[in-house]
């Protein structure tokens, strides 16, 4: 059995922006099975509802060393499933806004270099109040990367910190945490590590590469994205320090939690279902198309979207092909997702010109994922590169087949579709260009008129797939083993 201690800055339900919350919120419980001892660290951000979330106050102010001062922090317990403690760090200058990263007008705020520092530094101090002695530190990106360098640089000889070991995961490495060298002072590790194999990055902080330098064991999500993030265009500038860490860089997929994502026990879905009974599924997508003003057309074939409008998620590739799409194809799209002002304009106005063929909701609306997921034929994810991606995870839970751009987890997950054998679980394209993923939904669109036997194959195939977190939780409980090895010096 070990001691875990988990410090992030989202973890369902409690603050969620994308995949690293659903992580952060299903790992622990499934670590906790395995007969671990786990608690889970985050911010309690403005947001944060304690009426929705059960939780009590500790007795005593927690306080951490920020500079030549204490900032005093109140600690609140709730839990997760399998009464995993969560902490959550209550300090109103810091972490009581209304967003996580930014405003809503998109803008990062100008803080989060202290922030974050400061939930790093309180996730160690309450260790030493608790105390809870952890075998292995684990943190989740830039957010909490320094941990790993505070745990090495300030807490060597604690009796309680000195001896545990650390496992960084890298989520998204196109997520850094790259700040003016001005906030450098109160990171407070002294400027002999502002170098660059350290923390230093053409004369700025870089927190992630920070903590890819201090961490034991590196890993990130997906065994083709490790490979993927140690080339120079993959590594967005950090391929050379994951290659120096040789074998202490690896990658562990990740799990999903069925609890949440099953369409045979899902209560946000109209009708359930399942690989032996799929009637269900026939419901559940003409809801979806009452729902979202699509016409109700049982036979009509229906690609579903759900994604972060950003850059990595390629849909402005989508948005140069969609039209054409429509207009040559016998399909409807619903989109789901918000983020790129452009691309939510786009999406936004594409019911417009294609009323009852293509609707978008632009927002965040986790029922309608699920409906979406349940809905539709096809899921798209044309993803430039993509870490693990969970959406095509569920899908293939759902019976949705993923239309996918091979990168990532996403080649990791979803097997091609082969038009002689019928073999497979989905449609898998290579280069990222306007031909291939309008080829690639032609094939499936397709397939889904021509061979509808091979679809109702694929779509049995695609939701006995096992990616439960049991699997992923033994991939992490061998890197603490490995991380405590490591630190132990063997
Ligand atoms: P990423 O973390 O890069 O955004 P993932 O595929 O790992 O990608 O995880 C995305 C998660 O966020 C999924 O749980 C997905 O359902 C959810 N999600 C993304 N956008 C939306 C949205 N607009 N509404 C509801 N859920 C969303
Ligand atoms: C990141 C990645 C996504 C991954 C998620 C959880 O947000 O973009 O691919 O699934 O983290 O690890």
């Amino acid at each position: 059995m070990l001691n875990i201690v988990m410090i992030a800055s989202e973890c369902v339900p409690f603050a969620k922006t994308g995949g690293l919350a659903d992580v952060v919120g299903a790992l622990p419980p499934a670590l906790s099975v395995l007969g671990h001892r786990v608690v889970v660290i985050i911010p309690k951000y403005g947001f944060v509802d304690s009426s929705l979330h059960p939780m009590r106050p500790l007795p005593n102010p927690l306080g951490v060393r920020m500079g030549n001062m204490q900032e005093w922090c109140a600690v609140h317990e709730a839990s997760l499933p399998g009464k995993v403690p969560v902490y959550l760090i209550e300090h109103d200058l810091y972490f009581g806004r209304p967003g996580l990263y930014h405003d809503a007008a998109l803008n990062d705020y100008v803080d989060n270099p202290r922030r974050f520092s400061l939930l790093a530094r309180a996730g160690l101090q309450l260790c030493q109040d608790l105390p809870f002695r952890p075998d292995v530190v684990h943190v989740h990106d830039w957010q909490t990367a320094l941990a790993t360098a505070y745990l090495k640089v300030w807490h060597w000889d604690s009796p309680i910190l000195g001896p545990a070991g650390s496992l960084l995961t890298i989520h998204n490495i196109g997520y850094q945490g790259k700040y003016p060298s001005s906030h450098y002072e109160y990171i407070g590790l002294g400027w002999p590590n502002f170098e660059p194999d350290i923390l230093e990055d053409y004369g700025q902080i870089n927190f992630l590469k920070g903590g890819i330098h201090y961490a034991d064991l590196v890993n990130t999500v997906s065994p083709t994205y490790a490979n993927e993030t140690r080339t120079p265009g993959g590594g967005m500038g950090l391929a050379p320090y994951l290659n120096n860490k040789g074998d202490r860089y690896i990658g562990i997929l990740n799990g999903v939690d069925y609890t949440h994502w099953d369409p045979s026990a899902d209560p946000l879905i109209p009708a359930a279902y399942s690989a032996t009974d799929l009637a269900g599924k026939s419901v559940c997508k003409r809801a979806l198309q009452d729902r979202m003003g699509l016409q109700v057309e049982p036979q009509v074939p229906l690609v579903g979207v759900i994604s972060r409008f950003a850059h990595q998620k390629g849909l402005d590739v989508l948005a140069q092909v969609v039209d054409g799409v429509l207009q040559q194809m016998v399909v409807q799209f619903a989109v789901l997702g918000s983020g790129d002002p452009a691309l939510e304009t786009f999406f936004g106005a594409l019911p417009g010109r294609y009323p009852g063929r293509a609707a978008s909701v632009i927002g965040y609306d986790n029922e309608l994922a699920h409906w979406i997921e349940a809905g539709a034929d096809f899921f798209l994810m044309p993803s430039r590169y993509e870490p693990c991606g969970l959406n095509q995870l569920y899908s293939l839970r759902y019976g949705t087949l993923p239309i996918v751009r091979a990168t990532g987890g996403l080649a990791d997950t979803v097997e091609q579709y082969d038009q002689s054998t019928a073999a497979g679980t989905g449609f898998k394209f290579w280069d990222l260009t306007a031909q291939a993923l309008h080829d690639t939904i032609g094939w499936a669109v397709s397939t889904y008129f021509d061979r509808p036997h091979h679809l109702l194959q694929l779509v049995r195939r695609a939701m006995s797939r096992d990616f439960s977190w049991e699997q992923s939780a033994l991939g992490y409980q061998a890197a603490y083993l490995r991380a405590m090895e490591i630190k132990r010096g063997r």
